[in-house]
């Protein structure tokens, strides 16, 4: 990778020269601004007047220009774009979008990374938010994904301890690897996708060359009222490149924001990056007997089973116009789903699609969804009312109950619906079956495909965050390692021995020692 890249500065074009303005400044009001140099000040020594409107309506919009950061996914990039579609998938879906070969759609594309805040380092170790916003003529349609085919856990109830566990320590207000490594060797699930962290791919060479996954199971229906499971890949034309932990700490120090400006200069000059995107398809008959759970996030289907489809492509061609307004509100949420595209019983999925327009009504406010970025291109007509800051006529006159007399919109039952979502039981905490609790089969597969160089930086990339943990959560760690493969595990103790890679002391101390007493009143794990 060329040093050069890495410090030389990218601004917008625009910036490149001086220019005079021939635009008057105002106030919100509209009123020309005669004198932005001095307050309004009783004698040229002062003090300010109350009068002064000006200074303090200045004062209080800067007040109030943060809008709390999203909880997760706070550091991203992004850009719009265009998706055409290259196969016939009439067969599975009556999606709009879908519909013909050829057909295409504007889109919004946004990557992040998830655990640190809004000026957070790019390359850091973590998996890639990859985000997907198509203004089909049936309304938008989203597809939150990461750059990683499988998820740490399989239940939404344990969501917000994982993040918990990534997020900074109550007391020291640093990220914790004693936190991170306690969660993950009590939830051996996580290991596929630790596995695929603590590899290469974990730290992506740019948001350019990563593939993006649906993640979970979603579902494809069509007019005969057939429902197919369907897993999302977006392959990366630019192919996949990562950065070595060394290579990104550098660049972390010097540029913090080298993955946002890489994407941005590659647009600017024309170098417009491209994803093929594919699905696997699993007829929903098959998804009762298949034996690997079609609703688990942390496992993935073999391609042998359900080969790639490809069925589209899309290009980033064009870059925000404004970072707030286009890509700080971008509003994604896995509800957002035309006729044509349905869910899955997967647990994970069914607790996102509450949580994600829950958080944009937070952040950004109840009408978020009419922000220009958010709104659909088709007609939207709804019977919400009201609510902060409509910056729209407010749906005009449209009658606001129904039923009504006077045209109000009506509900769209002359097209096939949905078929019905297959699922029976009765409601209880279950557990996962026994069958399920193959953690360590499919993170041993990926781990054996890599080559002996990756299995390499793996041991090391592992030893330096886990030998931050105490010996405790380091052994019982290992243990798991052993498990995905006794030659990972042995690989990681004799990395752990590299000096460079032992713990910090203080970190220790506060963990183990004031916090297990104040918790338990124990200096024992709680299982070990
Ligand atoms: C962002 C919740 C699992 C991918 C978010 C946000 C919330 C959230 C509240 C912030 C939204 C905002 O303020 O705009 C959850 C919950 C989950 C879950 C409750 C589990 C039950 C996942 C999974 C994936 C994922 C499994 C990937 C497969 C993302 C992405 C973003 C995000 C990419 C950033 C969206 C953007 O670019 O604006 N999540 N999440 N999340 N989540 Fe999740």
């Amino acid at each position: 990778m060329s040093s050069e890249k890495v410090f030389k500065p990218s601004e917008p074009g625009d910036m490149q020269s001086p220019k005079s303005s021939s635009t008057v400044l105002t106030n919100s009001a509209g009123n020309p601004v005669a004198n932005n140099q001095n307050s309004v000040t009783a004698g040229p020594r002062g003090p300010v007047l109350l009068q002064d409107h000006h200074l303090l309506e200045r004062m209080a919009i800067f007040n109030r220009e943060r809008v709390p950061e999203r909880v997760v996914h706070a550091k991203g990039s992004g850009a719009f774009g265009t998706f055409t579609v290259t196969a016939d998938i009439t067969k599975y879906t009556n999606a709009a979008l879908f519909s013909e070969v050829g057909k295409q759609c504007r889109m919004l594309a946004r990557f992040s990374t998830v655990a640190g805040e809004h000026g957070f380092a790019d390359t850091v170790r973590d998996p890639r938010g990859f985000s997907l916003k198509f203004y089909t003529e049936e309304g938008n349609w989203d597809m939150v994904g990461n750059n990683t085919p499988v998820f740490f856990v399989r239940d939404g109830i344990k969501f917000q301890d994982f993040i918990h566990s990534q997020k900074r320590h109550p007391v020291t207000d640093r990220r914790s690897e004693t936190m991170m490594f306690d969660f993950w060797s009590l939830s051996p699930e996580s290991m596929h996708q630790v596995v695929y962290m603590f590899g290469d791919r974990g730290i992506p060479r740019s948001y350019r060359h990563m593939n993006g996954y649906s993640s979970h199971t979603y579902s494809l229906w069509n007019d005969a009222g057939e429902r197919y499971y369907v897993k999302w890949h977006f392959h990366t034309q630019q192919g996949v490149q990562n950065l070595t932990e060394d290579e990104a700490t550098e660049i972390a120090g010097k540029n913090p924001d080298f993955h946002r400006q890489d994407l941005f200069s590659a647009i600017e000059k024309g170098d417009y990056p491209k994803w093929k995107v594919s699905i696997q398809v699993m007829p929903e008959a098959e998804a009762e007997t298949y034996h690997i759970h079609p609703f688990d996030l942390t496992k993935t289907w073999p391609h042998a089973d359900y080969p790639l489809m490809e069925v589209g492509e899309f290009e980033l061609n064009e870059n925000p116009v404004n970072f707030f307004a286009q890509i700080e509100q971008s509003a994604f949420e896995p509800s957002n789903a035309p006729r044509g595209f349905g869910f899955s019983p997967d647990k994970m999925l069914q607790a996102r699609l509450m949580s994600y327009a829950d958080a944009h009504r937070y952040r950004i406010g109840v009408n978020y969804a009419a922000l220009p970025v958010n709104h659909a291109v088709s007609p939207v007509h709804t019977y919400h009312k009201d609510g902060q800051t409509h910056f729209d006529l407010n749906q005009g006159g449209q009658p606001v109950y129904e039923p009504n007399s006077f045209g109000g919109p009506v509900q769209d039952d002359q097209r096939p619906a949905e078929p019905a979502l297959r699922i029976d039981g009765n409601a209880a905490r279950y557990d996962w079956p026994k069958t399920d609790e193959d953690y360590f089969a499919q993170p041993g597969e990926l781990f054996r495909l890599l080559d002996e160089a990756e299995q390499g930086r793996m041991y090391d990339n592992f030893a330096r965050h886990l030998g931050g943990a105490p010996d405790f959560i380091q052994q019982r760690y290992l243990g798991l390692l052993d498990k995905v493969d006794p030659k990972l595990g042995a690989g990681v103790r004799v990395s752990l021995k590299k000096p460079e890679f032992t713990a910090e002391p203080e970190i220790r101390t506060i963990l183990t020692e004031k916090h297990t007493n104040a918790a338990g009143g124990t200096q024992r794990p709680q299982r070990d």
